[in-house]
């Protein structure tokens, strides 16, 4: 049948390794979506830049929005981060134009999931974001396809590889905070802006999005509760250690009689337990159904393969032909959840 042809937009890391992906795995994507996927155009910021895939068989669009906009183009996959700007242009351009959108873009779906998501259900599209929470964990599907006969009790954890990396290696060295925090840049773990890795911000785009699904809420990023890594002392992490603990930057949303609490913050974890035993740069979610009990999901956050290896599995669903509902649910029925403030620390 037609092939389903993609509008890539943002040729980084990601971008790239979807690239290679499509290209490798033409015939093994193709059977299981029973259909071809191909890439007929991309985007990016700079054209000229050396990148690691042939891309001679793209057709190269001047910008993002008029990418959106292609009439050879079906599925449009924002890769190219920010929480607003281009990236949130080009996503409503491709809604409006009756396409599908793909997209890494967890701060853009933690400030602005609600509004797109009424978009994509008024222009009778849908949008996917599996790489944008815990890059290569399939959380995203474990709670809208897997778990979606669970209610959720908790979902909680470690969500930013760079701060894990920090903390673990603060940990194993012995090294000062700002040490390792140099290394990190060093490494190019950190964003751009490496306040929203080690201020928790990131982390908390990620647990704002999950709660959002597990709790059928709208997404509320301002009612995160806050604390990055920043204060965390190497005193405070071998005490923690004295104890029987690690200290991990760990996210908890939960529904309590007082509302939905989003925290994201240091905190002690015993040793022993799954989180206590994440090293390095690795992610952990953790989710807490009322019928499937405790799971666990554990992988690499980051990084080329894995978040490309997310990218694909929503291109994939799409392909196949399954259309669902942005944060699990038709948007209108997302409650506005009172946040369950406890006192400001
Ligand atoms: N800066 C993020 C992290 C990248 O360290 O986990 C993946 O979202």
């Amino acid at each position: 049948s037609a092939p389903l042809r993609l509008g890539i937009a943002g040729l980084g890391t990601v971008g790239i390794g979807v690239v290679k992906i499509i290209q490798k795995h033409a015939d093994l994507v193709s059977v299981r979506c029973g259909r071809p996927v191909t890439i007929t155009a991309v985007s990016a910021r700079d054209r000229t830049r050396n990148r690691d895939a042939d891309l001679s068989e793209f057709a190269w669009e001047a910008d993002a929005v008029s990418l959106a906009q292609r009439d050879d183009v079906d599925l449009f996959v924002e890769l190219i981060g920010g929480d607003a700007g281009v990236a949130k242009d080009s996503i409503e351009a491709a809604l409006r134009a009756g396409k599908d959108v793909v997209t890494a873009n967890k701060a853009l779906l933690a400030l602005h999931g609600q509004e797109l998501a009424e978009l994509a259900e008024a222009e009778g599209r849908v949008i996917r974001f599996e790489a944008a929470v815990a890059g290569g964990i399939p959380v995203i599907k474990a709670l809208t396809e897997s778990l979606a006969g669970n209610g959720i009790n908790r979902v909680m954890g470690v969500m930013n590889g760079t701060c894990n990396y920090i903390l673990t290696r603060m940990e194993s060295a012995g090294l000062p905070y700002e040490t390792v925090f140099e290394e990190a840049r060093q490494l190019g773990y950190l964003e751009a802006d490496p306040t929203l890795d080690v201020g928790g911000i990131d982390a908390g785009h990620k647990l704002a999005i999950l709660a959002a699904i597990a709790f059928g809420t709208r997404v509320n990023f301002d009612a995160v509760e806050i604390e990055g890594i920043v204060r965390v002392s190497i005193d405070d992490i071998h005490r923690a250690e004295d104890m029987g603990y690690r200290i991990k930057l760990l996210g908890v949303a939960q529904m309590t009689a007082r509302g939905l609490e989003q925290r994201m913050s240091p905190c002690l974890v015993p040793a022993d337990s799954p989180l206590g035993q994440l090293n390095g740069g690795t992610n952990m979610v953790v989710i807490e159904g009322d019928s499937a009990g405790q799971i666990v999901l554990r992988g690499a956050g980051a990084g080329e393969g894995p978040t490309a290896s997310a990218v694909m599995s929503d291109v994939i669903e799409i392909a196949r032909g399954t259309r669902l509902p942005t944060f699990g649910r038709p948007a209108a029925s997302l409650a506005a959840a009172q946040p369950a403030r406890t006192a400001v620390p």
